[in-house]
Order: structure tokens, then sequence, then C-alpha cells
């Protein structure tokens, strides 16, 4: 028995907790660290999937909770799976629904059988447990999926901390009994514990025992304050075993992508560079700017100067400036684009430092342009 998807380590950097690898997967190598565009509802939004594919990415995320909830993950299965139905080839990481359901989900109630809710769509009632989540993952036939878990809010007190996570651990075995496939798709665990580590270390433990290809550390950036979540990191990712991918889930700002490459950690993803790019936000190598900005209005140089991707190549900020001010989709295309080129470009750039041992200096040179960690 082979496991669908293996971790292979190429280097590791000499000064910091750095590593270089390379994932397989069923759908292509994913190059590590690596981040992922997130296609919540089976697209990442506002582009096709040729130009993700073009930037370089090799892996996308989307999510249980929506494609259960629409089209349904029957339809998806019908449609020769999740793969087919949105026209990309490359790998698939599906998150559970443990998160979403708690973010999204109303009137919910935790069981230990599971987590009911109301559809924030048309308020029908449901339940998802870790069975129904390996389930509708099993339909979408995503290369990873993500084990069903509690992502618990902050501030939370030790003994409700407590409780979910080792709940959160149970329910990792019953999803681990109740996928089958291992050789098509591969589950991750997920290590809970809010933030405190000695319960962080439990829950390492037990879910590092069962053995699984790949393992995330989730339950945080929940409204934490920066220096506790970076904190609780130094602590945790030296936790999860060196021979799997590390996958630390929904952060992906450019400053917390150096900080958690630092650590160890492998795969990142966070929606922020397209849902900030609908909003006119740009990230740039000097930092964020506001496209709706009026010292913009005849500014006819690109987004980012230092950056080659097809929206730089072709259009000035002026320009996207008077497509967001009209309301035109073109300016979230656009910034979206280029959005996703910068953190897929940056990454490269990271490996590449890692493989000659100059992440420290790179992470420093790349901080003095974008004004640093905030
Ligand atoms: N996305 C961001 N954080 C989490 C988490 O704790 N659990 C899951 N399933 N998804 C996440
Ligand atoms: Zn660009």
């Amino acid at each position: 028995m082979t496991n669908a998807v293996t971790y292979e380590l190429l280097h590791r950097d000499k000064k910091t907790g750095a590593r270089r690898g390379v994932i397989h997967t069923p759908h292509g190598d994913i190059q590590t660290p690596v981040f992922m565009p997130v296609g919540t509802q089976g697209a990442v939004k506002a582009m096709r999937p040729e130009q993700v594919a073009d930037m370089g990415a090799e892996i996308i995320l989307a999510n249980t909770y929506h494609l259960y909830l629409r089209p349904g993950h029957e339809i998806v299965k019908e449609a020769g799976g999740l793969h087919k139905f949105m026209n990309w080839d490359r790998a698939i990481l599906t998150d559970s629904g443990g998160f979403q359901v708690f973010s999204l989900g109303q009137l919910r109630k935790i069981t230990e059988e599971g987590v009911s809710f109301q559809s924030h769509i048309d308020g029908s009632r449901h339940m998802l447990s870790p069975e129904k989540a390996v389930e509708i993952q099993n339909a979408l036939g995503s290369d990873i999926m993500m084990a069903f878990d509690e992502c618990a809010p902050y501030p939370a007190d030790r003994s409700y901390i407590k409780d979910s996570m080792e709940r959160t651990c149970r329910w990792l075995e019953r999803c681990k009994a109740a996928h089958k496939d291992v050789e098509r798709q591969s589950l991750f665990g997920i290590m809970q514990g809010g933030m405190y580590k000695d319960l962080r270390r439990e829950s390492a433990e037990r879910i590092v025992d069962m053995d699984l290809p790949g393992y995330s550390i989730g339950g945080l950036s929940v409204g934490e304050p920066k220096e506790l979540m970076l904190d609780i990191l130094d602590d945790c990712v030296d936790l999860l075993p060196e021979d799997k991918p590390r996958y630390l889930m929904g952060v992906g700002t450019p400053d917390y992508l150096f900080e958690g490459v630092e650590r160890g950690l492998d795969m990142f993803d966070c929606v922020e560079p397209t849902r900030i790019a609908r909003h006119g936000l740009a990230t740039t190598s000097h930092g964020r700017i506001n496209i709706k900005n009026a010292k913009f209005e005849r500014d006819f140089t690109p987004l980012d100067p230092e950056c080659d991707c097809y929206t730089c190549r072709n259009y000035s900020r002026a320009y996207i400036r008077h497509m967001m001010k009209s309301g035109e989709m073109m300016s979230a295309m656009l910034i979206s684009n280029h959005n996703l080129h910068f953190l897929i470009h940056m990454m490269a750039g990271i490996r590449e430092a890692i493989e000659e041992d100059r992440f420290t200096e790179f992470k420093k040179e790349f901080y003095e342009k974008y004004g640093g960690f905030k």
C-alpha cells in the first residue's frame, strides 16, 4: 500500500527551520514551501484555471462545506470529480468543513456525533460529522482531504479548548476509519489546542500516533495577537514529523509566510490575495496599495514595477483604478491575477533562497522593502 501523497525532503536551511521539499500527488508534484490559492466553491474567484496554472500554482484549495451545500457532492461526483468539473488537472486539497461550519453555519450544535447547523444559503438544516466529511471529500476526489475538526474560537478557556481538542482527536480516528482508498486520496490530521502549549503538545502526540500522510496546524489566526501566534508556532512545528508535509491552515499574508517557512512549515493557504483584490487592494514588493486612492488617478506605472505578471506587463494603476471606480469586473480580475502571482513568485524566491542557504538574507531584504512585519 502506498499513500496517495508523499513528502520528499530536498534541503534544510543551515540557519533556520526552513526546508525545501516536494509533495508527490496523483495530480503532479508540488514544490514546497507552497502557497495554495483558494477556490472555495470550485473556482479561484475572478480567475480561469489556466491563468492559475500559468502563474505556477501546483495545488489549489476547495471547500467541503460549500460544495456539499451547493451544488452537492453527488453532482460533482457525477461530473467525474472536482478536477474534471472545474477543469483543473493539478492537485486539489479540500478543507473538511470543520472551519466553515463554525464561521458560516448558523444555529450550530456540537455533539460527539458532529455538528448540526443551518445553511448560510437557505437556512436548511444539515449535519456534518467525521464520516460525512470523508464521504463528501471522497466524492469530490481531492488529492488531500482534511480531517473534520473544530477550529475553536479565541479567546476560549482552557476547559473548553481541552474538550474540543480531545473531541477533534476522536473525530480524527473516525475520519481515518471511514477513509478507505488511501492510494487515491490522503487524509491529513489537524492539530488543535488553542493557545495552550501543553494542549497543543497533547494534540500533536495523539494525531502523530495515527501515522497519517500529512499534518496541519489549525486554530491559529483566529483573532489572537500576532506575537502570540508566532510564540505558539515556535513550540508547535517541531512536534510534527519531519518526513511528512506540515501545513499551516488559513495563513498567507507575506509576512506570515516568511515566519511560517522559517519555522519549518511547508504549506499555506489564504483567501486574502483574491479577497482584498475585489476591494481594490494590491500587494506589492513595497507594501500594500489601495488602487482607489486619488494619487493613482494619473499613475501610468504598473501595480508593482518589479512584477512581471500579466497585469503588470499590460496595465497601469490609472487604468485599474478606473476599472475599480467604474465597477468593472476587470479590476478584480487584474488585481487578483497580480496578488496571486506576487505570492506564488515570492514563494519561488523563498524556495531558491532555502536551496542556497540564504533564507535569512532573503527575508531581511524582503522585509526592508515591504515595510517589515505588519
Ligand atoms: N482553516 C483555517 N483554520 C482552520 C482550522 O483550524 N481547521 C480547518 N479545518 N480549517 C481551517
Ligand atoms: Zn503584477
